[in-house]
């Protein structure tokens, strides 16, 4: 991505503030679809993994997906018939995203190495296609021996509240002098590397998350109790649920503390500490046992029918602290038909529209959230027109379909 110039502008134009202005849905020029070799940093199911999923398994070439870390993720992607290879290296995985030098310097070796192994196996695919800021590093430090066209796909956004300041260094210079093309998940993600690597907004095209409507429409909630039977949920309690990984900047501690002013709600929070962050989880058990609120406080950990899960709840809630990159959570609780609360800031403000299909809050503001909550407790009219409008929006701008094309454009457009 040296230079404005270096894009494909017939396929894809993006401003800042629309979705590609180019239909990327116009496949007719394309040849077929180049093979591509998928990297990723994680073996864990996060959301920058299950929007590769669904890509990387209908992918109609040939195809490998590379993960630089073993776990879950690998048997979901063998499942589907993707075929899988593992190049781990231990301190490299050690990097955290706020890493110092000294964490690069001690784990240099492991660097070189795993750059070598994705740049030898890049050598027999058309394209490159990097999902993670592990694999950006290493795939683009490697880009002198493999020589192949490089997609980042960007789910982060690049601020200093996310990335520590070495990390921001690296990939402002790797992205202007190795990267082909970038993908962001979000007008918020894209703005973040605009004002990184000073490049022109239309170099950075957004396309949004899709989620898989068909699996929603196959899980039977006509029976509420039932299903919360199933799932071990109590079966009358009116309940908020919050998904994703246990980590602070998601936010799970405010969420408790407005829990405590919400006498009979029942929270349950469904997911892990999916990155090491088992410190936090015993602080949010700690917290729960200083508020009062274990009996309300449901634990139920990671679950793959997160579908459902979110419609079991009679409200979902989004709690992230700092702005949120996406946020899949919230199409996937808007798909689910359920009414969707969210922190106001990041992507999030390219879904959700305050009072028309799910309700804003102030992010890290407890009593926002009581109030949010309360509001929709009260007004069941309310609720149920959010989420009736969410459940169109989703359909109209969410849907898997219209992502994997855009997607698909846009890989086929830079192989050319
Ligand atoms: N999720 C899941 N099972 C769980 C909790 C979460 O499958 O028990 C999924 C959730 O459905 C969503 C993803 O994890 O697709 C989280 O993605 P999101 O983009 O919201 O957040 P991230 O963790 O990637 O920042
Ligand atoms: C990342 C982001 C999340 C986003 C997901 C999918 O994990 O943190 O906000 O929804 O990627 O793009």
């Amino acid at each position: 991505m040296t230079s404005p110039a270096s894009v494909n502008a017939q396929v894809l134009v993006a401003t800042p503030a629309a979705r590609p202005a180019v239909d990327l849905a116009d496949t007719s020029s394309l040849r077929g679809p180049p093979s591509v070799l998928f990297v990723d940093q994680s073996g864990q199911l996060g959301g920058a993994e299950l929007c590769l999923l669904p890509l990387a398994s209908s992918w109609t070439a040939r195809r490998e997906v590379l993960l630089l870390a073993d776990g879950p993720f690998r048997k979901r992607l063998e499942s589907l018939g993707v075929q899988v290879e593992l190049t781990c290296d231990a301190r490299v995985s050690r990097i955290s995203k706020d890493a110092v030098r000294v964490g690069w310097l001690m784990a240099l070796p492991g660097i070189i190495r795993q750059a070598r192994a994705i740049a030898h196996r890049a050598r027999s695919f058309d394209v490159l296609f990097l999902n993670t800021q592990k694999a950006l590093v290493l795939g683009a430090l490697g880009k002198p021996l493999h020589r192949k066209r490089i997609v980042w796909h960007l789910h982060d956004i690049l601020s200093a509240e996310h990335f520590g300041p070495v990390q921001r260094l690296i990939v402002k210079w790797l992205t202007r002098l190795a990267v082909d093309h970038v993908i962001a998940n979000s007008r918020a993600s894209a703005f973040s590397l605009v004002e990184l690597a000073k490049c022109a907004p239309e170099s950075v095209p957004v396309v949004h998350n899709g989620v898989d409507m068909d699996v929603f429409r196959s899980i039977d909630a006509s029976d509420l109790g039932a299903l919360r039977k199933r799932l071990g949920l109590p079966e009358t309690a009116y309940l908020a649920g919050l998904f994703g990984r246990l980590s602070p900047w998601k936010g799970q501690h405010v969420a408790l503390d407005a829990l405590a002013k919400l006498p009979d709600v029942h929270l349950v929070l469904v997911g892990a500490a999916l990155f090491g962050e088992e410190a936090y989880v015993i602080s949010l058990r700690a917290q729960a046992a200083r508020l009062g609120i274990e009996d309300r406080l449901h634990f139920a950990g990671f679950h793959d029918d997160a579908p459902a899960w979110m419609k079991a709840m009679d409200v979902i809630l989004h709690t992230s602290t700092v702005p949120e990159p996406f946020g899949r959570v919230i199409i996937e609780g808007m798909a689910a038909g359920r009414p969707v609360i969210a922190s106001a800031a990041g992507g999030v403000m390219e879904i959700v529209r305050h009072g028309k299909n799910g309700w804003l809050v102030e992010p890290d503001n407890a009593a926002a959230l009581v109030d949010a909550v309360q509001t929709l407790r009260a007004e069941p009219d309310l609720a149920q027109r959010l989420a009736s409008q969410a459940l169109i929006d989703v359909k109209r701008h969410f849907s898997l379909e219209a992502y994997l094309t855009q997607m698909t454009n846009a890989i086929a457009s830079v192989a050319r």
